[in-house]
């Protein structure tokens, strides 16, 4: 699997690391691990970002960290922790725009040896990561009435689904199944299908559907193997990511990349997971998987391919697994399961 990524053969080899909140931290540490017993070429420059650097720099995105990103084209990051209700934007909201991230790639992939109601699972959300509901523009009316406005435009909708088409081009996917709501939102909606419906007229080799957001939930519980590529706004994107972690066996095994034209940010679905945080239990299986996408970005396939199948060896064994997955293996003692797993 590869995403559209710059041509960049002679790829940075400086990677900016952010360990974020909560769980952050350990499964980043963890995944750090591995790289390091590959023995990358790589050069590592640990950045800050979230909630517990607030009290410090007075932001919870700081100056620093987003020009270590931009200087390094390529950064693997932690969840970062956002309050519910009032308190500072999110952090990666922030990151996203700022780096204009603009696209959200997450390959769902069933993994060996973990048993769920599904088999064989193998699509890809691709979400639109710069406007929606996400521009984080809302306000008081009057006291008791609300707006918060969901903006969506050509440029941004077309941009999305060129980059879900290329994407399914480049990885000899069948199917682009386009997610919306335009019954009802006829114009912000309406507007992003217009777009896809455009873009898809230049990839007659890819089938192109539409598909309402709220059926799409019920499809993907009764029959997730019908769905190739989704490509979706912001917020859909958002929640659809969260079930196809679901159908795979949870958030601990789902990656991530955040695609801009020079800058990827890769990153695991899942968020700070504060009811484990700071105990060993995490399961950073995610985010190593992040790590494989980052390295398929920089245009080395045969060692992003080591780690995934080092991965795959601990899962199809069976013997090592978190207890998100009803093992006993620390966060640590999954780490050294891999590493053993490297060829
Ligand atoms: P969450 O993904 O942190 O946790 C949901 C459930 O999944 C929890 O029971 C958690 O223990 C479990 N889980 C998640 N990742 C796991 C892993 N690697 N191993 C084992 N179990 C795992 O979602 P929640 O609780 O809604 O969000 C917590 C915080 O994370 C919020 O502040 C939210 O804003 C933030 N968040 C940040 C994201 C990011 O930085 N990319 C993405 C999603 C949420």
């Amino acid at each position: 699997m590869t995403a559209p990524s710059p041509d960049s053969t002679n790829a940075q080899r400086t990677v900016s690391l952010i360990p974020g909140d909560g769980i952050g931290p350990e499964v980043l540490q963890a995944t750090v691990r591995v790289l390091e017993a590959m023995k990358l070429p790589f050069r590592y420059e640990w950045c800050e970002a979230g909630a517990e650097v607030v009290n410090k720099y007075g932001t919870n995105l700081p100056r620093e960290t987003v020009e270590s990103v931009l200087r390094n084209g390529v950064a693997l990051k932690g969840p970062t922790g956002t309050q519910v209700g009032l308190g500072l934007p999110s952090a990666n909201v922030g990151l996203r725009k700022a780096l204009d991230l603009y696209a959200s790639l997450r390959p769902v992939r069933s993994v060996p040896g973990v048993k769920t109601r599904y088999e064989n699972i193998d699509l890809v959300v691709v979400r639109e990561n710069t406007e929606d509901l996400y521009a984080g523009l809302e306000h008081i009316v009057v006291p008791g009435v609300v707006e918060s406005l969901k903006i969506i435009t050509e440029k941004a909708s077309s941009r999305i689904a060129r980059f879900a088409f290329e994407y399914a081009r480049r990885n000899g996917r069948k199917k682009v199944s386009a997610v919306h709501k335009a019954n009802i939102m006829k114009l912000s909606d309406g507007l992003f299908l217009d777009c896809t419906r455009r873009v898809a007229r230049d990839y007659p080799e890819i089938a192109y559907e539409e598909v309402i957001v709220d059926n799409l939930c019920m499809q993907l519980v009764r029959n997730p193997e019908k769905y190739d590529v989704l490509v979706m706004e912001n917020l859909y994107g958002d929640i659809v990511s969260d079930l196809c972690a679901g159908l795979v066996g949870g958030l601990g095994l789902v990656p991530g990349g955040n695609i801009g034209e020079q800058v990827s940010v890769f990153e695991a679905v899942h968020g700070t997971a504060p009811d484990i945080a700071g105990r060993g239990l995490a399961n950073p299986t995610a985010l190593m998987l992040s790590a494989v996408m980052m390295l398929q970005w920089m245009k080395l396939p045969d060692q992003a391919a080591r780690m995934q199948n080092a991965l795959m060896k601990v899962y199809s064994e069976g013997r090592v697994r978190t207890p998100d997955l009803g093992g006993k293996a620390t966060t640590v003692e999954f780490t050294n399961a891999v590493i053993d797993a490297l060829a």
